[in-house]
């Protein structure tokens, strides 16, 4: 039985637009002063941009943070009667936009609206001394968004209306880039989600599980991504599936008021390393039945990784017929049980975790069975 999935695709599409990567994320945040000290104590980006009332923007009080290649901006509204508000009333903390950095953000903007996407902000030009950056915008499920960034020749450090930080606080944790972002949409909605980005975009559809796949069972999920042509953009999308526990997905749903991001992957090259720092900055992460890995290496293989060290950091191994990868899970970041973070690294592996449902599970059903309870 194939126990991962392949990034292989089974619909392949062609870009109807070069997509550069992505631009960054932002997040709608009930207090984004707070909030950006979490990203910066725990996760270990550096603060680097601000932008408010101080900067001439009214409404928001938004900071950007990186680490590696991987940006997010930190959103709050400073007035009940906004959009950021009613996001936040609604969804909890979140995040509203996956932004994509393009060529041209009209062209992106009339393809993808002529095809069926919902506008939300048509082209729009923002400057400061250092240029101008034309955006748009576009809904994709449940209140998320995509927009697009055009750069052009602006040479600022980030965005019109951010000003440079400098931190002396966070410590990086080692984490390199965006591997992932997983939408959750409600039952029955996975197909016109994953079409959205074929029609939209162009994306190509990959291998994923599905009905007949034993993961279901357990993960009580289906999911199936979509990628661009040189995949740097991987968005998993997930549905609700019967199984033997509630889904999670369900869950998910329930509490964030519709679809959404459920989780961000980001790679770092040196898990061990990370993992260990972010539990020494508070980082809490799901943890895992010793028993998983006792059949760790019967299940994957060989590894690099010491297994006991692993162990000891609750790390997840998967395996495919291109490599391994690795992975954790953080439980969720804010009250509501929505949005997570994955720590990734990949050894050549191109899964995204398929064989650890059912590895855990099991893990589960030995302890269980230790205590008699079976
Ligand atoms: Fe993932």
């Amino acid at each position: 039985m194939e126990t991962a999935e392949q990034l292989r695709a089974t619909e392949p599409g062609e870009d109807l637009f070069a997509i550069k990567g992505i631009h960054h994320l932002e997040f709608y945040v009930g207090n984004a002063k707070q909030a950006a000290y979490y990203y910066r104590r725990a996760l270990g980006f550096t603060l680097r941009g601000y932008l408010g009332p101080e900067t001439g923007v009214k409404d928001r009080a938004s900071y950007f943070v990186q680490q590696g290649k991987i940006r997010f901006i930190l959103t709050t509204p400073l007035h009940p009667d906004s959009a950021i508000a009613e996001h936040i009333k609604m969804h909890g903390d979140g995040v509203r936009d996956i932004a994509f950095e393009v060529e041209d953000a009209a062209e992106a903007y009339r393809i993808t609206t002529e095809r069926g996407a919902r506008g939300v902000m048509p082209p729009n030009v923002s400057s400061d001394h250092f240029g101008e950056v034309k955006t748009s915008t576009i809904a994709t499920y449940g209140d998320t968004v995509h927009s697009f960034v055009e750069r052009g020749s602006y040479s600022g450090f980030f965005l019109p209306n951010f000003v440079e930080r400098t931190d002396d606080l966070a410590e990086g944790c080692g984490l390199k880039h965006v591997d992932h972002v997983v939408g959750n949409v409600d039952w029955n909605k996975m197909e016109e989600t994953v079409n959205f980005y074929r029609d939209v975009f162009g994306f190509s559809r990959f291998v994923s599980f599905d009905d007949k796949d034993i993961s279901t069972e357990y993960s009580a999920l289906r999911s199936t991504v979509v990628a661009n042509s040189n995949k740097w953009v991987k968005f998993p999308i997930n549905e609700p599936a019967e199984g033997l526990k509630r889904s999670q997905i369900e869950e998910y749903v329930q509490f964030y008021k519709g679809a959404g991001v459920q989780h961000v992957a980001m790679e770092s090259t040196n898990i061990l390393e990370t993992i260990a720092k972010m539990r020494a900055n508070g980082v809490e992460f799901i943890s895992v039945p010793e028993a998983y890995y006792s059949d760790l290496v019967e299940r994957v293989g060989a590894i690099q990784e010491d297994v006991a060290e692993l162990k000891a950091l609750n790390i997840l191994v998967d395996v495919d017929d291109k490599g391994y990868m690795l992975q954790i899970f953080t439980k969720p970041v804010e009250d509501r049980p929505t949005l997570f973070f994955e720590i990734i690294q990949r050894r050549g592996g191109e899964s995204f975790g398929k064989g650890n449902f059912k590895a855990l599970f099991e893990a589960i059903e030995r302890d269980q069975a230790e205590r008699g309870n079976l």
